[in-house]
């Protein structure tokens, strides 16, 4: 196996490089600073000549806040810029992950979403991993599609790093309790990526930590683990004005992983503690 991981600079893409090589796996790692997505014929010309037999895909226009502002760079990204990544795996004949989101659907109900419900995203974030969801659907045969939430990692910001930070500034923080669904971290992920690559049980999956929680109840959760004070005030979505509107049932049925004989994901409280972990080792 030879694999080639985009997004490399950023959270997911660094994990997974890292086991790769730890298990040995001939790979490569590309971010911007060796090809922009959206220009198909550089991305071909990379992929052909590094060869892949799989190809990760976790480059993507992520700041989901901001797409609101520029809808066209978004899809750009997330939408060309996955078919560009397609068209190039298909040339050199290289099965492809693609990495997709709880955002793709609208958060009604309560029940979790299962790979194959509706999509029905919400905002202009959500619309662009449909389009790179669908250009990986309607081209390819050999593909795997993961859908997960909440991501935290060690190489890049995300909620929990912004928990931390806060949390040490300030007494009390009004955080969102009626959105609901499952932080994931990326070493997790990465696990499940490379269990994954070497067969062939193609398809759509849904990877998450274990377990469900309201971002109030994790901010809670941190704090704890953390040993900071900070009290954590729930709060309506309502009362806390985003740029992009979120789903309020971000419940993502994960059942299928084991189902195909993977191993199941640990929980998130467990994921955090070695986050934790992992944070204080790094100082
Ligand atoms: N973060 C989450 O909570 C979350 C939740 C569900 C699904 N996902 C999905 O999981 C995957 C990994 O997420 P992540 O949090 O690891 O993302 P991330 O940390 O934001 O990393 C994405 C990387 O892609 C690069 N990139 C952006 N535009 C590019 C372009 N035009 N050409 C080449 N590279 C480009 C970024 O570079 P710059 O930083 O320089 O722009 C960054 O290094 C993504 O597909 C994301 O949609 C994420």
């Amino acid at each position: 196996m030879k694999v080639l991981v985009t997004g490399a600079a950023g959270q997911l893409g660094h994990d997974v490089l890292e086991l790769l090589r730890l298990r040995g796996i001939e790979c490569r790692g590309a971010d911007l600073a060796e090809f922009d997505l959206t220009d198909g014929a550089a991305a071909k010309a990379f992929v052909t000549d590094y060869a892949p037999t799989a190809v990760v895909h976790c480059a993507a226009y992520t700041n989901v806040d901001k797409a609101e502002s520029e809808p066209e760079i978004c899809a750009e990204v997330n939408g060309m810029g996955t078919m560009n990544m397609v068209r190039a795996a298909l040339a050199a004949n290289a099965k492809l992950v693609y990495i997709s989101t709880d955002y793709v659907f609208n958060g009604s109900g309560d029940k979790p979403w299962k790979p194959d419900d509706e999509y029905g995203p919400l905002n202009v974030y959500g619309m662009s991993k449909v389009q790179g969801e669908d250009a990986v659907r309607s081209l390819m045969t050999r593909f795997f599609i993961l859908r997960t939430s909440w991501v935290f990692g060690l190489n890049g910001k995300n909620f929990v790093r912004t928990m931390l930070r806060l949390g040490e500034e300030k007494p009390e923080l009004r955080v969102v309790a009626d959105q609901v669904g499952s932080p994931t971290y990326t070493r997790d992920l990465a696990r499940v990526i490379c269990d994954m690559l070497p067969t062939e049980k193609y398809g759509i999956y849904h990877v998450r930590n274990e377990g469900f929680v309201s971002w109030a109840e994790f901010a809670d959760m941190i704090m704890k683990k953390a040993g900071l004070s900070c009290r954590i005030i729930p709060v309506s979505t309502a009362e806390y004005p985003a740029a992009a509107k979120r789903p309020l049932n971000s419940r993502l049925d994960g059942s299928k992983l084991a189902e195909s004989g993977f191993a199941p994901m640990p929980s998130v409280e467990d994921a955090l503690d070695r986050y934790l972990e992992e944070l204080r080792s790094a100082v």
